[in-house]
Parts: C-alpha cells; sequence; structure tokens
C-alpha cells in the first residue's frame, strides 16, 4: 500500500531557476512530499537536444540540484537525482520510440513551436524524440501524477498512450500518470511583456531569477511594466502588468489577492513594487545563502546525488528488466 508516486523534472539549461519555475513547480513540489512518495529529477539529457557547453552543463547540473534542495526537496525523503546517472531512461526512451509513429511525434505542439523557431537544419533528431524520453522518465517510476504545466498536458497525453500501448501489447507493465495542475499556482508572467508567461527562453529583463544579485532583482521589480492607471486591481485583461505583480506578492506573502487590493486603495504603483521586492527578498535571501553552502561542498552534493541515483536505480532498473523481458531481450 504504497503512497501515490510523482515525478517531475527541470532542465538544468540555465543557472538560474525564474520566480515561474519556483512558484510554478519548485515550491510545488516541496510541498508535494508530504503526500507523495517523490522523484525529483535534474533533466540533463533533455539540456543537449539544442547545442551546450560540456562544462557549463556540469555546473549547470549542480546548481540545479543545489537549488531544488534550496527550494525545499529533501533528499532524505524525496528521491533526488540527475537524469544521465540513471542509464534507464536512456534505454526505455529507445524501446518507447520503436512503438511511437512518426504522425504522432510530429504533431507535438511543443516540438512544432521549437522547430520553426530554430529552423529544419538547427532542429534536432534529439528535439524531435524528446517528449518521448520525457514518457520514459515518468514511465519507469510508474509515476501516478506529474506535476506540470498547461503547456505540458500534451506530453502526459503521449505518456499515457505509449504507456497504455504497450501494455496492450506486451503485458500490463506501466502506470499511467496523469498530469497534476494545482488549481493554486500562480501563473507568472514576464515583467516587461506581461501578457507572455515568464520563461528562460524569452529571458533578459524581463525574468526574476533566483540566484541573480538582490540589487538586479530590486531593479527589475523596480522598472516592471505598469499601465498608465493608478488603480491597483489584479485585472489580468486591462493591467496585465499590475495583476502580474499582485499575483506574485500574493504567492510570495500567502495573502489573498482581494486583502492585497484592499491593502493598496489609494496607495501607488511604487508602494506596490516595494512590497512586491521585499516579499520576494524574503523568500529569495535565504535560498541564496543555502545554494551558496551546498555549492561549497560538491564532493558533499554529488555524493547525496549519487545516493539519489541509486535509490531511482531500485526501481528503474526494475522496470527495464521487465520491459526487456516482456520485448524479447
Ligand atoms: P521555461 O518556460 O523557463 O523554459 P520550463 O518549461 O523549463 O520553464 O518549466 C519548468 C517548470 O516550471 C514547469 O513545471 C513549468 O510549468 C514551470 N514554469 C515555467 N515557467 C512558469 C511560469 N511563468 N509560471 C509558472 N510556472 C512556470
Ligand atoms: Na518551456
Amino acid at each position: 500500500n504504497r503512497r501515490p508516486r510523482v515525478f517531475s523534472g527541470m532542465q538544468p539549461t540555465n543557472a538560474s531557476l525564474h520566480l515561474g519555475n519556483y512558484l510554478g513547480a519548485l515550491r510545488q513540489w516541496a510541498a508535494m512530499q508530504d503526500h507523495y512518495d517523490a522523484f525529483y529529477c535534474v533533466v540533463d539529457l533533455h539540456a543537449i537536444t539544442a547545442g551546450h557547453d560540456a562544462d557549463q552543463l556540469r555546473q549547470r547540473t549542480r546548481v540545479t540540484a543545489a537549488q531544488y534542495i534550496a527550494g525545499g526537496v529533501d533528499p532524505e525523503r524525496s528521491t533526488l537525482f540527475v537524469q544521465s546517472h540513471v542509464p534507464e531512461h536512456a534505454q526505455l526512451a529507445w524501446v518507447l520510440s520503436c512503438i511511437t509513429g512518426f504522425g504522432e511525434a510530429s504533431r507535438m505542439t511543443q516540438f512544432k513551436d521549437k522547430a520553426a523557431r530554430q529552423g529544419a537544419d538547427a532542429t534536432t533528431v534529439g528535439l524531435f524524440t524528446y517528449p518521448v524520453l520525457q514518457a520514459a522518465d515518468i514511465l519507469l517510476y510508474h509515476a501516478d501524477k506529474v506535476p506540470v504545466g498547461e503547456d505540458q498536458r500534451q506530453h502526459i497525453e503521449l505518456t499515457r498512450d505509449l504507456g497504455g500501448r504497450f501494455n496492450s501489447r506486451f503485458g500490463p507493465t506501466f502506470t499511467l500518470p496523469s498530469p497534476y495542475i494545482p488549481e493554486a499556482t500562480a501563473k507568472i508572467y514576464d515583467l516587461q511583456d506581461p501578457t507572455a508567461k515568464m520563461s528562460k527562453s524569452v529571458g533578459g529583463s524581463g525574468l526574476i531569477e533566483l540566484l541573480d544579485e538582490p540589487k538586479t532583482i530590486e531593479k527589475r521589480i523596480k522598472s516592471a511594466v505598469t499601465d498608465t492607471g493608478r488603480e491597483i486591481v489584479a485585472d489580468r485583461e486591462n493591467k496585465p502588468g499590475v495583476a502580474n505583480l499582485i499575483t506574485i506578492l500574493s504567492a510570495m506573502s500567502a495573502r489573498p489577492v482581494a486583502d492585497i487590493e484592499q491593502d493598496f486603495v489609494g496607495r501607488g504603483y511604487g508602494d506596490l513594487k516595494k512590497e512586491v521586492t521585499s516579499a520576494v527578498m524574503e523568500t529569495v535571501l535565504p535560498f541564496q545563502q543555502r545554494v551558496r553552502e551546498l555549492l561549497d561542498d560538491p564532493a558533499e552534493l554529488d555524493a547525496l546525488l549519487a545516493r539519489g541515483a541509486a535509490k531511482a536505480r531500485e526501481v528503474s532498473a526494475h522496470t527495464l528488466r521487465q520491459v526487456y523481458d516482456r520485448i524479447g531481450f
């Protein structure tokens, strides 16, 4: 009678996570540890689909793991590991790619979007098969739930399709996961273009990066786009910049939006930005401190990740053995 499983991961593509990653993912992960048997992975295999630098990737993988821990992932309670340390991810991905239709993979909207941006010659086969690898990541651990953003829904559908297809061709093997998108999860928008979500692929001064200099964070919040009005209300349609700042303040201080609106009647945008800044700093400063401590002892961090990989392999090796057996290897 095991606790339900969750699997989730983020790419070590950037040195720092941004506030959207923290509020939309990491903070949820930490909260879920109480009720789930959680597997949290730094998905470095996914980070090489569009060209990268080896030393930078090595460093960013460590920094990402350190941020998971600083954000509340407890390596004693959860299984925290690096994807490339567990060979079964790539092994299962190959098997799944052989039951994935070419047309089916071609219909993934994230792939189509990214490929359109990169152009056909710059787009790798790795990027194309990325959703199949993601399916392998999830199915390996028999995850029941996958905490993801709305944009990942289609990939979880593919995961279910592939798992179900394998089960019906070769016998019951995989648990079919469902997406877990908590109602209360805040979606954070870009500070400079508050109609677009805060994203590392947009980048620039619209991001709040958790590992940035506190001064830089302060400056970015100060120069966040608002509007020419003066009312402080969470009106996404007409006042996306102000609404975004309210969302951030609400999420960081655990205060309901209505209370914040009430509190700011008759006050100006400058005041709002000041409060947003202090609420963000209250989390960011200890977060940065914890990341520094962890990175100061790379041997300990590596040992911790090695223990995480060993724990993950207890499950993944078992699943892969079963898969190989079923398909005649
Ligand atoms: P990015 O858009 O910066 O590339 P990812 O797609 O790697 O971020 O997302 C990693 C995790 O962070 C996902 O769970 C995603 O849903 C969450 N996330 C990313 N951006 C935001 C955002 N602006 N608001 C809320 N959650 C976000
Ligand atoms: Na993204």
